[in-house]
């Protein structure tokens, strides 16, 4: 059977194997994909002793993402330009690299939330992998312009000059702006830190908020919760990371197996199952 895993550590909670074993049923693929723990110093042996073994493919998370573009021998704009991936195919001794949490975002804002980011303000909060990982997605939809905010500045005008021309081929502005700074209200709100994992509060104020903007958190579970209460305060719509997760795993599906999963069914028997 056509072999493909999740790498990371921890791993132990991973739900995509629970999410790539249903796309292959509901599109009648036959396929095995597995988790694997990986030891912090031996991903890149794990990744070319999986390929030898005959895997076909990997999901990687965290902390294992930069490695993966790292090492790749191929590696596609998007994972370029996030210097991150979560997507590796092995194709004749060649290892190729992709980043799918972009597409997989905004197909949950623009599919799942019905909002088309065309022509909105979006606020990005964080610059570190998961915020590199969505924002040259979420330029090509050609927002009017994207703010990053970060704690630590630098790291947000270093994710702002990296993405500079594509900003400038899709009409967007982009800039920088470190927590003191933001005094602007906002369509979409993304939460790209990881303030939470800390048990601090959100780390911008209510008022980014626009009255009925869409607030989301790329994470999902008890982690998001502080958030998604935080937005509801604020009359915001309040969205998780689920559906994300899935528009992931149904890209990299796509790239693997040349067939689209219906994504959205599969989102909704996770949700019903929690
Ligand atoms: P990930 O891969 O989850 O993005 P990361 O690369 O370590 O993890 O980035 C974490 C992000 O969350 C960073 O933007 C970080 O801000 P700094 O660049 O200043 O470190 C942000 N972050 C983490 N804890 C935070 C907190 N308590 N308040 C505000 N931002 C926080």
């Amino acid at each position: 059977m056509d072999l493909y895993c999740v790498m990371g550590n921890p791993v132990a909670h991973s739900k995509s194997p629970w999410i790539h074993a249903r796309f292959a049923e509901l599109t009648g693929q036959s396929l095995h994909y597995e988790k694997r723990l990986i030891d912090l110093d031996g991903f890149e042996t794990a990744v070319r002793s999986f390929a030898a073994e005959g895997g076909l493919g990997c999901n990687v998370t965290v902390p294992f993402k930069f490695a993966a573009a790292a090492l790749a021998s191929g590696i596609s704009e998007r994972a370029t330009l996030a210097q991150a991936a979560n997507t590796l195919s092995f194709k004749e001794g060649a290892i190729w690299a992709d980043n799918t949490d972009g597409v997989g975002l905004v197909a949950d804002i623009e599919q799942g939330a019905g909002i088309d980011l065309q022509g909105r303000h979006l606020l990005l909060i964080g610059a570190g992998g998961a915020a590199a990982g969505v924002l040259a997605a979420l330029l090509l939809t050609q927002p009017a312009g994207i703010t990053v905010v970060n704690r630590t500045l630098s790291k947000a005008v270093d994710l702002v000059r990296r993405h500079a021309s594509l900003a400038l081929l899709q009409k967007a502005e982009l800039s920088a702006l470190d927590l003191q700074q933001l005094n602007n209200q906002f369509d979409v709100v993304i939460n790209a830190s990881s303030s939470s994992l800390s048990g601090s509060g959100v780390p911008v104020a209510g008022s980014v908020l626009k009255p009925g903007a869409l607030a989301y958190d790329m994470m999902y579970g008890p982690t998001a919760q502080g958030f998604m209460t935080w937005a509801s305060e604020h009359g915001a719509r309040a969205r998780d990371g689920l559906g994300m997760l899935v528009a992931q795993a149904a890209e990299s599906f796509f790239i693997w197996r040349g067939v689209r999963p219906p994504a959205q069914q599969v989102l909704a028997e996770l949700r019903a199952a929690r």
